[in-house]
């Protein structure tokens, strides 16, 4: 199932440069799932034909409010009573301080004001040049519309059109994209704050050497995005990975276990979930060496001493918060075999109420994966799905434990 998958998304677009990434949001809003009907304002059509938009979205965009399409000519409430939810994007100072007042003398504003407003969600992506964006004129509309039901997006932060650079452009289409299906997702960990860690951790023998392990980050970076989707506040400790932050989530990133296992103490404090998905490295050097090892020509191997790294999640999960059930652990088992008992003995071994196995050869690197949750009472299994689902329905298990 895709994302946006039976929504109807009504798409407005409003004057302003950013029209050009609108196109770009059509098709990513397609290609998630969802059917698209573009209204366009007179200026949003300076900026780009409808043809495009047509194109885009296989259906004829409307622009005039007296068009004569409709059987009964009320193209705003028709469109408006279709749709999932009306996204403005771009929404420019202008429109949004129409809207404000409830004003209604073009096809776009009309169908805002004629919305079922406690059915059909407005979402609006603000772009405009950065004195604009910090006008007070400008915030307080942004803050009046918010009071009045209205979703209003970030804004970006860079170079713009007109040669300044500041906050005030619009997101990049991925990024609304991925703002409006956290927007469909049921807000079950609203007023939690979730911990999670994720990756492998790096282990330094020298300054060029190391020692690392296979896990790409995916599942705890999957399960930090469900996690904020689901309404929590997210902090994500991070090995050292190549994987995008999710929109909206606090990254810290960490190299070694004890940088890890720093970054959790000092953050843990807040957390009321822990979700511990890291591949910590069982050992480190006992001493690091300052300079690079090199090879002295008589064959000798280096010696290499180890120590045993501290276990992160086993720590957190005998501190007094998490034996009272303030904070609620989740741990993983990446194993290569015999899941349900390597699990059950691990989730007894950690002390924590759920542990997640799942088969880390099959999975590492991938983007979909099968689980298996073990607590207390027995197993469940999680079927092979995409990370992202899994994660979705792992964190819903983990709003069902916390009440
Ligand atoms: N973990 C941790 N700190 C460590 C080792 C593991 O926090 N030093 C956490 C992992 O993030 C995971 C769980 O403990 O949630 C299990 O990790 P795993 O590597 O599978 O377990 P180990 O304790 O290392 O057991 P083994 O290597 O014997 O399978």
């Amino acid at each position: 199932m895709s994302d946006l998958s039976n929504k109807h998304i009504v798409l407005g677009l409003s004057g302003g440069i950013a029209c050009y990434k609108a196109a770009e949001l059509c098709r990513a809003l397609i290609k998630a799932g969802a059917s698209v009907q573009v209204v366009m304002t007179e200026a949003a059509a300076q900026f780009i034909t409808p043809v495009t938009l047509q194109a885009l979205s296989n259906r004829p965009v409307y622009v005039s409010q007296w068009d004569g399409r409709e059987p009964n000519n009320m193209a705003h409430i028709n469109l408006s009573r279709e749709a999932d939810a009306i996204v403005v994007a771009p929404a420019s100072a202008d429109f949004m301080a129409k809207l404000l007042h409830g004003r209604a003398d073009d096809l776009l504003s009309l169908m805002c004001l004629a919305r079922p407003i406690q059915s059909v969600p407005l979402i609006l992506a603000p772009a405009m040049n950065r004195e604009m964006w910090q006008h007070p004129a400008t915030q307080r509309n942004v803050t009046q519309l918010r009071a009045d039901g209205a979703h209003v997006l970030d804004v970006g932060q860079g170079e713009q059109a007109c040669g300044e650079t500041g906050d005030g452009r619009m997101l990049e289409p991925e990024e609304i994209l991925e703002d409006l299906v956290a927007f469909f997702q049921p807000k079950v960990l609203q007023g939690q704050h979730v911990l999670v860690t994720a990756g492998p951790t790096f282990e330094a023998i020298d300054p060029v050497r190391g020692i690392t392990n296979l896990s790409s980050g995916k599942m705890g970076f999957a399960i930090a995005r469900a996690a904020r989707e689901a309404g929590a506040e997210v902090t994500l400790v991070a090995g050292p990975v190549h994987q995008a932050t999710p929109r909206g989530v606090r990254r810290v990133d960490v190299r070694s276990a004890l940088d890890m296992q720093a970054a959790v103490a000092q953050h843990v404090d807040q957390a009321t979930v822990f979700v511990a998905t890291a591949a910590v490295a069982d050992w480190r050097l006992a001493q690091v060496a300052t300079q690079k090892i090199k090879k002295d020509g008589s064959g000798q191997l280096p010696q290499l001493q180890f120590t045993e790294n501290p276990d992160i999640l086993a720590g957190v999960a005998q501190s007094e918060r998490a034996q009272n059930g303030t904070l609620f652990c989740v741990g993983f088992a990446a194993e290569s075999h015999d899941l349900l008992e390597h699990a059950t003995a691990k989730r007894a071994r950690k002390g924590v109420p759920l542990l997640v196995g799942n088969i880390g050869p099959a999975t590492f690197g991938l983007d979909d994966n099968a689980l298996l949750l073990v607590d207390a009472q027995g197993s469940q299994a999680l079927p092979h799905a995409s990370k992202l689902s899994l994660a979705r329905q792992l964190v819903a298990e983990i709003a069902r434990r916390r009440g």
